[in-house]
């Protein structure tokens, strides 16, 4: 690490897997950790009190939301993101590359970056490294990402290195204009070129990034394809410094890329797979509106300590809820997706300090199919 105020460390290692403690302003996360999504300086239904109540420690927001509204000079006034949106411990931005992929019918790209229009009012929005870095120097996230160029998956050659080359280019100009007090993230790209990934991965490792990302992935490329490259290039990567996998993914993406050498993950899917009726558990999916569940009386995961599975709720009656259209099913099925991960990172940690990873990375392995 290299900014002041951050430190990272392994703390133990079982094969690739390893477990380690981040050091940020606001307060230690052990790794591996996964990142519930705020976009909008929110995660959706939660109070920052019950999101930490899931076991995490470090949320996700977006800079290209937060920038069109409220607007980073709202969010400095206020103290920063921290104190505007009530979360005490640890905060990471995303840069906006991502959006660029995402909104990509809405953006043309340059050398200086991106040139949005907003998806609110439609006006001209120019986002380049060192906007991004303005931005999020702004926001005050302890962990901010440099801009990047994230290709669609299954890209061809030419165009991959392309995205690296631009990216290793914004890279320079994001850390010369980074807020000293800040820590900055490097993004590797490269798609599913493994020779591409791991060239990438030694250019940005040259630089004093305080860790470094993998993105690109989960963009359209089958997802074996992602497991294969995550095996050959995460295992190569700088383990003086934090590995984030981004975007990424069901609980048993992260049981294999924590086995892999991944410290850190963020992904939507357990807080908007709530939002669709769908709760994760060990032993698979429950589509919380199918008939099977209309007369189930027992809770949702009877091995989860979530308020939900602890509530006297039964599926039954989250169902009942579900096709009501009440709010309060949202919340209930939030709360208990993000609690699972919560647990999945904290056993993986056990498993790796006590060195029976790969007996614990087995019993998740079935759990991405629908409860049977
Ligand atoms: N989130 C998921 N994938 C990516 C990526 O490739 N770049 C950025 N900036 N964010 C991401
Ligand atoms: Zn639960």
């Amino acid at each position: 690490m290299h900014s002041p105020g951050y430190s990272f460390r392994e703390t133990s290692r079982d094969g690739n897997a390893r477990t380690g403690l981040l050091v940020t302003p606001h307060g230690e996360v052990e790794t591996p950790t996964f990142m519930p999504v705020g976009t909008q300086g929110s995660v959706k239904t939660l109070s920052p009190t019950e999101v930490a109540a899931t076991g995490a420690r470090i949320v996700l927001g977006n800079t290209y939301h937060l920038w069109i509204r409220p607007g980073p000079d709202i969010i400095a006034r206020a103290g920063g993101l921290h104190k505007f949106a009530s979360w005490p411990h640890v905060m990471l931005t995303d840069s906006g590359g991502f959006q660029a992929f995402s909104l990509a019918d809405r953006r043309t790209m340059t050398e200086d970056g991106f040139v949005f229009r907003s998806h609110i009012d439609g006006s001209r929005l120019a986002l380049s490294p060192e906007v991004a870095m303005e931005v999020q120097g702004k926001i005050g996230a302890d962990i901010a990402m440099q801009l990047d160029v994230c290709p669609p998956g299954m890209s061809a050659r030419p165009e991959l290195e392309r995205a690296c080359a631009t990216t290793t280019r914004w890279a320079r100009r994001c850390l010369a204009a980074k807020r000293p007090d800040q820590a900055l993230f490097g993004i590797v790209q490269g798609g599913t070129d493994v020779a591409l990934r791991k060239a990438h991965a030694e250019e940005l490792a040259a630089m004093p990034f305080d860790g470094l990302a993998l993105g690109g992935f989960s963009v359209g490329e089958p997802i074996e394809r992602m497991h294969e490259v995550l095996g050959e290039v995460a295992p190569t990567l700088d383990r003086a410094r934090p590995h984030y996998l981004m975007g990424v993914g069901t609980p048993s993406d992260l049981v294999r890329a924590i086995g892999t050498g991944v410290d850190m993950f963020d992904c939507v899917l357990p807080t908007r797979n709530a939002r669709n009726g769908q709760a994760l558990t060990q032993r698979g999916r429950i589509v919380i509106k199918q008939a099977r569940y209309k007369e189930d009386f027992t809770p949702l995961d009877p091995t989860c300590s979530c308020p939900a599975c602890t509530g006297g709720y039964t599926r039954a009656y989250l169902r009942h809820l579900y096709l009501a259209g009440e709010i309060l099913v949202l919340r209930l099925i939030t709360e208990h997706n993000l609690h699972l991960y919560g647990r999945l990172v904290r056993e993986a940690r056990e498993a790796i300090a006590a060195g029976r990873y790969a007996s614990f990375a087995r019993a998740w392995l079935g759990s991405d199919g629908d409860e049977p």
